[in-house]
């Protein structure tokens, strides 16, 4: 496993080593649990190399959000990806991503806008960016990424799309302990007491599917009674939506496109979640 800081080592690798080979491309912020490892293992069993980027991007935290303390250990990180075949490590600095007099900036209109966008004003902003940086700099076939951030998964799509890229994301299942909740570096900042109030997004998934499958169609009964769950949990509503799945818009009946897809407090601790509400049979 090879550890590259620097951008033109990164450029020279892709430019010279990379040609001809099938690179899977794995970014993260580092913290990584068993969530990230498991698009790392799936990126070495189908690729030829295997580019893992570790980078807090101060650029998609908003001005009172968690950039200062969000978790980070490069050293537990790198024993994590040792044993897994990872082909190259890409750390670069703060300084390298955005170097002084930086001015350019990625939108995806409209996607970036609702769910996350709407609590995150300029979240989605910095996650293209960085994602286009990265991908023009590892040059990758395919970029593995979690369905857990599935409005990242389809800001994303959009813009490699839009932007004539031939990279091609490959979204993975999300990954959940034993009790269903969904993985997460920020798991880390829940107490005790919290824990059992963060099941409660993930109840409302299964909840929601329940109803569903009992012939429940109006995403407005299915929300009323979700909001009572989380509610009564002890956690806190940011958002709760039926979206289709493709355009991320709010969709009154569900049909076979419907995701489920929440954000909620618990503490100060934002967590995410989403799922398809009709399972097929
Ligand atoms: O999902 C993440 O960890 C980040 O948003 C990403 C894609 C690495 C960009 O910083």
């Amino acid at each position: 496993m090879q550890l590259i800081n620097t951008i033109t080592e990164m450029q020279a690798l892709a430019q010279n080593t990379f040609p001809g080979k099938s690179i899977g491309f794995v970014p993260t912020m580092g913290f990584l649990h068993q969530g990230h490892l498991s698009l790392v293992e799936r990126s070495v069993s189908e690729c030829d190399l295997t580019v893992v980027s570790i980078f807090v991007n101060p650029a998609q935290f908003g001005a009172n959000e968690d950039l200062d303390s969000y978790p980070r250990d490069m050293d537990r990180d790198l024993k994590l990806l040792e044993p897994l075949g990872v082909d190259y490590v890409f750390f670069p600095s703060n300084g390298m991503m955005y170097p002084s007099g930086y001015k350019t900036w990625v939108e995806v209109r409209e996607l970036s806008d609702v769910l996350c966008g709407a609590s995150r004003p300029g979240h989605f902003v910095g996650v293209a960016t960085v994602v286009l940086k990265l991908v023009n700099l590892v040059k990758p076939t395919y970029m593995y990424m979690g369905e857990k951030d599935f409005q990242q998964v389809t800001v994303l799509q959009t813009m490699l799309r839009d932007l004539n890229l031939s990279t091609r994301i490959v979204p993975c299942p999300i990954i959940r302990d034993g009790n269903g909740l969904a993985l997460s570096s920020r798991n880390t900042y829940l107490s005790p007491t919290d824990y059992p109030k963060a099941l409660s997004l993930s109840r409302c998934i299964t909840r929601a599917q329940e109803l569903a499958s009992s012939g429940e169609r109006l995403s407005e009964n299915i929300l009323r009674e979700l909001n009572i769950l989380l509610q009564n949990s002890g956690a806190k509503p940011d958002y709760i939506s039926i979206v289709d799945s493709r355009s991320l818009s709010p969709q009154s009946v569900v049909d076979c496109n419907s995701r489920l897809i929440l954000a909620a407090f618990v503490g100060k601790t934002r967590l995410i979640d989403n799922g398809r509400v009709l399972l097929d049979n």
